[in-house]
């Protein structure tokens, strides 16, 4: 099984001559219309939004196309909240989720209008001492009651983020003592999880514990159920159900919460950009020892998910692969890795692919979303361009698609620029 692609190896050869691989390909179109499908999966809500997790890919091009498709931004600590601004995304579009949060990040966040979500009791009183309180506020809740956790997010008893459900009792109460008068709740309880009932699980505790809520005098302007909605890396992986998501939370949302719903926010990441990237790199050696190693010129610096996580990410080899029909051609089973000195640097082990020389293009599929972001110097390694693949039209529609550059490639400079020597 194979999965498709948004441009020709001509086109990667044409930019490979001016801008050396690897590099990421990002294709506006596709994550445009992700985040209108998002919107209109929740178009019976009146006051949804989509606040897009800026820690996923943080590029404010990007940023700035979601918020001309609805999208505001979830950020996390100071370089993403001018992130988020230089996009054009600003006040309550904004979603502050710190955690370990230091007072000039809540500090910032209150100036710029963002709404602030606090990751603990104890922050509220540190946030009062240090920013003031806002008008309105938000505390994240780690639901308890989901039977698995997975290997990303962890079992929840042991997650280091939110409150528990009696902490937010506590803490709800004492924002309305302090005099604050609009509330939100929060929660963020998987990732990269495709099943909807799975998510459903989380939405009813968050709705449960929402109403209970009430007992303390106030009432939510909004809900936010965080993202994790998940990507199908692997090619015989089904596409996640977003109406029968949307249409379990409108359920949900009545059943429990009665007629007075508030408006639902959303943060993903992953699910929005997480299909529409690519990492292109080159072939630089096929060796052979225990097994057969094809060398790249990207490594885990570049995207490190796989040896992270052991996550599977698609491999195709340019213009090798007939679509349709692996069978017809010569294949191989190969470990592709990097160049760093460990041993995980490996983007596919035993993979099954058509037979491999130094020079072929290879892409690594499913890379738009906490890929390039969580890239690393190790070794000396230095971070790649990006490059937004858009058609000519704000909106992605029609036209010759052009390859614009949104990051340069590091260099060797920028590299020593921090070493004082
Ligand atoms: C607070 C918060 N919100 C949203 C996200 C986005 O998650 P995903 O990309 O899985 O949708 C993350 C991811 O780490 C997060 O920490």
């Amino acid at each position: 099984m194979t999965k498709t692609l948004p441009f020709t190896k001509e086109q990667i050869e044409t930019l490979a001559r001016e801008h050396p691989t690897p590099f990421y390909v990002y294709d506006e179109a596709g994550i445009r219309a992700r985040t209108r499908a998002l919107s209109e999966a929740f178009s019976w809500n009146k006051g949804f939004k989509q606040h897009f997790a800026v820690k996923a890919l943080p590029n404010p091009v990007i940023l700035a196309a979601m918020r001309e498709e609805g999208s505001g931004a979830d950020c996390s600590s100071l370089p993403e909240l001018s992130l988020a601004d230089k996009a054009g995304i600003k006040g309550e579009n904004i979603m502050f989720s710190g955690n370990d949060t230091p007072a000039e990040e809540f500090i910032e966040a209150k100036k710029r209008g963002a709404i602030i979500n606090l990751d603990a009791l104890e922050h509220l009183d540190y946030l009062e001492k240090h920013a003031g309180l806002p008008e309105l506020l938000c505390f994240r809740y780690t639901p308890i009651g989901l039977k698995l956790g997975n290997a990303i997010i962890g079992n929840p008893k042991e997650s280091k983020f939110g409150l528990t459900r009696e902490q937010l009792f506590e803490g709800y109460r004492a924002a309305k003592e302090k005099g604050i008068k609009r509330f939100g709740l929060h929660t963020m309880p998987v990732s990269n999880e495709l099943r909807v009932e799975y998510h459903l699980e989380a939405v009813r505790e968050l709705f449960t514990v929402a109403k209970e809520l009430e007992q303390v005098g106030i009432t939510f302007e909004f809900i936010n159920l965080g993202g994790g909605i998940g990507i199908p890396y692997r090619p015989e992986e089904k596409e996640f159900d977003l109406m029968a998501y949307a249409n379990g939370v409108r359920e949900l949302a009545r059943e429990i919460l009665g007629d007075s719903i508030p408006s639902l926010h959303m943060e993903c990441g992953r699910y929005i950009t997480g299909p529409f990237g690519y990492l292109v790199s080159r072939v630089r050696h096929v060796k052979q020892s225990y097994k057969n190693y094809v060398g790249l010129d990207a490594s885990m610096a570049n995207l490190m998910r796989p040896g992270m996580y052991g996550a599977y990410h698609h491999i195709t080899i340019l213009e090798k692969e007939n679509m349709n029909d692996l069978r017809s051609r010569s294949l191989g089973t190969y470990d592709v890795v990097g160049s760093l000195c460990e041993n995980n640097d490996k983007f596919a082990i035993d993979r099954r692919l058509p037979t491999i020389e130094p020079g072929d293009i290879v892409v690594i599929h499913d890379a738009g979303a906490h890929a390039h972001a969580m890239g690393f110097n190790y070794n000396g390694k230095l971070r790649s361009a990006e490059f937004l693949l858009r058609h000519a039209g704000a909106s992605g529609g029609g036209g010759l698609p052009e390859l614009k550059l949104i990051r340069r490639a590091e260099t060797v400079d920028d590299y020593f620029a921090t070493l004082k020597f």
